[in-house]
């Protein structure tokens, strides 16, 4: 399952992006807001990365204007590795060399087409593990307070 969120200034793309997983038949949870009224980002943000955290979803997709106000909230939250993205290089290369697990997108940065593209290479590209898995660990232990 995919946890989707997103502000006002995201949920033009969100909505894309929501269709794109219909037609795929992948799974989501939809966790608001739901009208182009102004809100809050780190609300959604929270309840998209607080879902990946405790394992409900496998992957998030957050959208704010920028992306940023939305990856700088979900990366507060346990576990998670967010990368805001905005175009494919990074898309493909956040999932290849960071494993990130909630890809963040800017309505005012990207348009519609593109946040799909960057969503659909994001679920689709795993992690390559190697020499990565080490220093994506040393983020948890940055965490968890482990590391010197
Ligand atoms: C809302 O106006 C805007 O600040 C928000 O969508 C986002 O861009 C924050 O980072």
């Amino acid at each position: 399952m995919i946890a989707i969120g997103c502000d006002h200034g995201g949920i033009e793309i969100k909505n894309a992006v929501i269709e794109y997983l219909k037609e795929q038949g992948i799974a989501y949870n939809d966790f608001g807001c739901y009208s182009a009224e102004s809100v809050d980002y780190p609300v959604f943000a929270h309840k998209v990365a607080s879902a990946v955290s405790k394992g409900e979803a496998e992957k998030g997709i957050i959208c704010c204007g920028t992306g940023i106000g939305v990856s700088m909230t979900a990366n507060k939250v346990k576990g998670i590795r967010a990368a805001v993205c905005c175009d494919e290089f990074c898309a493909e290369m956040t999932r290849r060399h960071n494993d990130a697990n909630i890809l963040c997108m800017g309505g005012r940065v990207i348009d519609s087409d593109k946040a799909v593209k960057l969503a659909d290479i994001f679920l689709h590209t795993e992690f390559e593990g190697g020499r990565h898995t080490k220093r994506v660990q040393m983020i948890t232990d940055i965490e968890n307070g482990n590391f010197e």
